[in-house]
């Protein structure tokens, strides 16, 4: 028979109303902080797993702003990055002397964003920070700290709402703890 869509799905992390609840404060908290920027800022999705965040983080944001895409290969297991990074897809606009604001879905050992921030350093935006729904600081190897952090979360593996398990629940509107089962 055909699994479920939340086949395996534990328990329930971070429910859709608390999403939605803390998206608005960082909404809120990023419209404030870039208030009086001159140029628009430029949202850094990283593909896949902040296209969900991003899109309603983006709404909550009340300033002119411009999307972008950023897609990097790290090879790792399923479970975690290796911190090996390839662009698959680059950002269609320079950078250079922009504020930039990079969305992730998860900081976990951190070496994926590692990578980023000194691929993006070097084309000198103006500013560069970090908007990430979750963070497991517990499994951290390098060192990386978040600008605007949603939740802390424990060491588990979650998916939904944009984070996948070997490319499956993304489409989950929760954030829900894996089970052993999948
Ligand atoms: P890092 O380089 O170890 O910080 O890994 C970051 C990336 O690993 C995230 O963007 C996710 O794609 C993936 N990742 C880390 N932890 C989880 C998790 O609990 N669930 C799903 N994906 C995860
Ligand atoms: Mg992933």
């Amino acid at each position: 028979m055909k699994k479920s869509w939340n086949f395996g799905i534990n328990k329930i992390l971070i429910s859709e109303a608390d999403l939605s609840k803390r998206i608005k404060e960082l909404g809120a908290q990023i419209t404030n902080d870039y208030k009086n920027s001159e140029k628009p800022l430029i949202i850094v999705c990283l593909l896949k797993g902040s296209i969900l965040f991003m899109s309603d983080l983006c709404r909550e944001i009340k300033l002119p702003l411009k999307m972008d895409f950023l897609s990097v290969s790290s090879y790792g297991d399923g479970f975690s990055s290796s911190g090996e990074v390839k662009i698959l897809k680059e950002l269609d606009e320079t950078i250079m002397g922009k504020d930039v604001l990079i969305v992730e879905d998860i900081i976990d050992t951190g070496r994926t964003l590692d990578k980023i921030i000194s691929i993006l350093s070097i084309r000198e935006p103006n500013s560069l920070k970090i908007v990430s729904l979750l963070d497991k600081p517990s499994r951290r190897e390098v060192e990386m700290e978040g600008d605007y952090i949603g939740f802390i979360i424990p060491n588990e593996f979650v998916i939904g709402y944009g984070l996948d398990y070997k490319q499956e629940y993304r489409n989950i509107p929760y954030i829900g703890v894996m089970g052993s089962d999948i």
